[in-house]
């Protein structure tokens, strides 16, 4: 059952942000821009933000409302309501649309924050979706924008945006914006829906920075092999576990050793697929079946955040009515 009040959902949205793991993350070299030039499959995870967007009665038209609740995640570092990826997210969307509503956000915060998972990006994606069904719902003379025109829209506010957008299993290239399902030929998601273990030291890693201390030599080291191709039949966990790898783990793990400690716990409990995702400070481990991943969750240190979720590989982001959630 949803809970959110009638009064706010009386003409809003609900979108389930998913969190995503980076199941590789190649950074191939540095562009003129500033960005890496990189190759990266996401995979979207069980564990969400619930984000629901409403007209909301009391502003002006063009007005942003932010309420963030803490469900599981530290909230304390969400910063000022004005430099919140989800509510610039709206704006840009109001601008570019030139649909100018009174709009109110309400987040409820599993994800952690900073953590590699994509909370935030997912949030702001969510917004996007939520948005175009929004106003569309709203006026009857606006037409829907495209999934490619929504995306085009999330790359102008961050690099993994677009990839959340279009959800899935997805490869992401050049800075984050091409983005191209990873899919079977019947359209399904190579990777198994396995179990996996989220863990993070509460530690902050900056994005920017982790990108900064890469080596200058990875270029010559991509991945070589078909993962990134559409594949005939689905992986399994062998497989999966075999392909892992983030460059970003050399420039961030030896700064941030507690993270490397709760990799080595995971490794310790007999973990066989354990990665840093995305910049961190979340590393994931999968598992082959509940029972392993049981033990894992167990071997984590006190003190640390943990949940025991799955991938979901074939994963959509949609906006429904908050009351049919
Ligand atoms: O695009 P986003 O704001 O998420 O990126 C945060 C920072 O990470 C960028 O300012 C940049 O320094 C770095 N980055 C990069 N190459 C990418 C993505 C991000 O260097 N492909």
């Amino acid at each position: 059952m949803n809970k959110t009040p009638t009064s706010l959902v009386s003409d809003g949205v609900a979108v389930s942000a998913y969190a995503k793991l980076n199941l590789t993350l190649e950074v191939l070299g540095k562009r003129p821009d500033g960005y890496h030039a990189i190759r990266s499959i996401v995979v979207p995870v069980g564990l969400h933000d619930d984000v629901v967007v409403s007209v909301s009665g009391d502003g002006a038209d063009g007005d942003v409302s932010l309420e963030v609740v803490a469900d599981g995640a530290d909230i304390s570092r969400i910063g000022a309501t004005g430099d919140n990826l989800a509510v610039r997210a709206a704006r840009l969307f109001m601008e570019r649309t030139g649909c100018h509503v009174p709009l109110a956000i309400r987040i409820v915060k599993r994800i952690p924050i900073g953590g590699g998972l994509g909370g935030g990006s997912a949030d702001a994606a969510a917004v996007l979706v939520g948005l175009n069904s929004l106003v569309t719902r709203h006026s009857s003379l606006v037409t829907p924008l495209s999934t490619a025109d929504l995306m085009e829209m999330a790359a102008m506010l961050g690099s993994d945006i677009p990839s959340l957008v279009h959800g899935g299993t997805v490869v992401m290239e050049g800075r984050g914006e091409k983005v191209r399902p990873l899919a079977m030929a019947d359209g399904r998601s190579p990777i198994p829906a396995l179990p996996v273990v989220l863990a993070n030291p509460g530690v902050f890693v900056s994005t920017a920075e982790a990108y900064r201390a890469v080596r200058d030599d990875l270029t010559d080291t991509p991945i070589l092999g078909t993962i990134y191709d559409t594949v005939s039949r689905g992986m399994d966990f062998a497989s999966v576990a075999a392909a892992l790898r983030n460059d970003l783990e050399d420039a961030v793990l030896p700064r941030h050793p507690e993270i490397a400690a709760l990799a080595a716990a995971m490794r310790g409990a007999g973990a066989r697929a354990v990665l840093m995702s995305g910049s961190g400070a979340t590393v994931f481990a999968l598992a082959e079946d509940d029972e392993e991943a049981e033990r894992i969750m167990r071997a984590l240190p006190a003190g640390c955040w943990r949940t025991l979720t799955r991938l979901l590989p074939d994963g959509v982001m949609a906006a429904h009515g908050p009351l049919e959630a």
